[in-house]
């Protein structure tokens, strides 16, 4: 009998599909991707891609990113439930809002929001080049939402740029306090700490290294140190093991989210089979969220 595994190489292929997995999904979905990686690596591979059908595993934002720059692809997601509790801390209304009480200044959204939300953006980022993004801004300031964290961590690192911060912020990276990375570094003294700007910003202050998941990885691949504590979610871990053989690697423990946890065997399988769950967005929406989303990949 076909195992699931078979199953989804065969569908693949008769559906002319590519399957994209962000760092944090279980091992099992990271082993059968064809690219795994963090948010900006997704999102331009999305693009590059003949493929028909764009399997994205990972949260909404990432597939309907994925879609946004591929109108006329299919991205099916593998359970359309695995929604980021942080793009959920910000609406169009309130940025239009925001808008109007900050005239003059930029509006830089993380990629972590809703498409909706793209649309009254100026400029996204990824965590992996949010300062980079706030430096290059023509106007001398901007409205960052809606992670506070990233915002503020990309605000101190551009202090020639006036940054409104939003208040939202990852449940799952806010959870990792001071009191936790303190008894990690002294349980393993020798580590280098590496921390996702998502942290708080007291959390980000204790890391050697502040980065994305893609840096975190390719800098544990480069560094001559041998221990790590990498303050980020635990998906991580798989792609640290594959990638980085003989490294030790240690985590907060309570860093879990589920949402990214979502896609599994069965589910890629299930969309393959039945072209179910895929992203739909008013044409409207896909036609303004555009050009913020090429500007972060930069396309434009
Ligand atoms: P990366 O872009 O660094 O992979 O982060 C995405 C994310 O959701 C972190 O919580
Ligand atoms: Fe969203 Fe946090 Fe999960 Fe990343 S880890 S997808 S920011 S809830």
């Amino acid at each position: 009998m076909e195992s699931v595994g078979e199953r989804i190489v065969r569908l693949k292929e008769e559906r002319n599909a590519v399957i994209l997995a962000h760092n944090y999904c279980l091992p099992e979905v990271q082993d059968i991707a064809d690219f795994v990686g963090d948010s900006l690596g997704l999102s331009r591979k999305a693009t590059e891609t003949d493929a028909d059908v764009i399997v994205f595993c990972g949260v909404t934002f990432m597939a309907e990113t994925a879609k946004i720059l591929n109108p006329e692809k299919t991205v099916l997601l593998p359970d359309p439930a695995a929604i980021c509790a942080m793009a959920q801390m910000c609406s169009p209304e309130q940025i239009i809002a925001a808008r109007e009480r900050n005239p003059g200044k930029e509006v830089v959204g993380y990629v972590n929001s809703t498409a909706a939300c793209k649309a009254e953006m100026d400029v996204c980022c990824t965590s992996s080049n949010a300062i980079e993004i706030v430096s290059s801004l023509e106007s001398s300031g901007a409205i960052f939402v809606p992670d506070r964290n990233l915002g503020t961590y990309a605000a101190r690192s551009c202090p020639d740029k006036d940054v409104v911060v939003w208040n939202g912020f990852c449940p799952i990276h806010q959870s990792i306090s001071v009191q936790q990375v303190a008894e990690l570094k002294a349980a393993h003294p020798d580590a280098e700490v590496l921390a996702h700007p998502e942290c708080r910003t007291e959390v980000l202050d204790m890391a050697d290294v502040i980065g994305s998941t893609e840096k975190m990885l390719n800098h544990c691949r480069s560094s001559d140190k041998t221990e790590f504590i990498v303050l980020t979610e635990v998906g991580m871990g798989h792609r640290l093991e594959v990638n980085c053989p003989g490294k030790s690697i240690h985590f907060p423990r309570s860093a879990v989210c589920g949402a990214m946890k979502m896609a599994t065997l069965e589910t890629i399988a299930e969309v393959l089979e039945n072209m179910s769950n895929p992203v739909e967005l008013p044409a409207e929406v896909v036609e303004r969220a555009r050009r913020p989303v090429e500007r972060m990949i930069g396309r434009s």
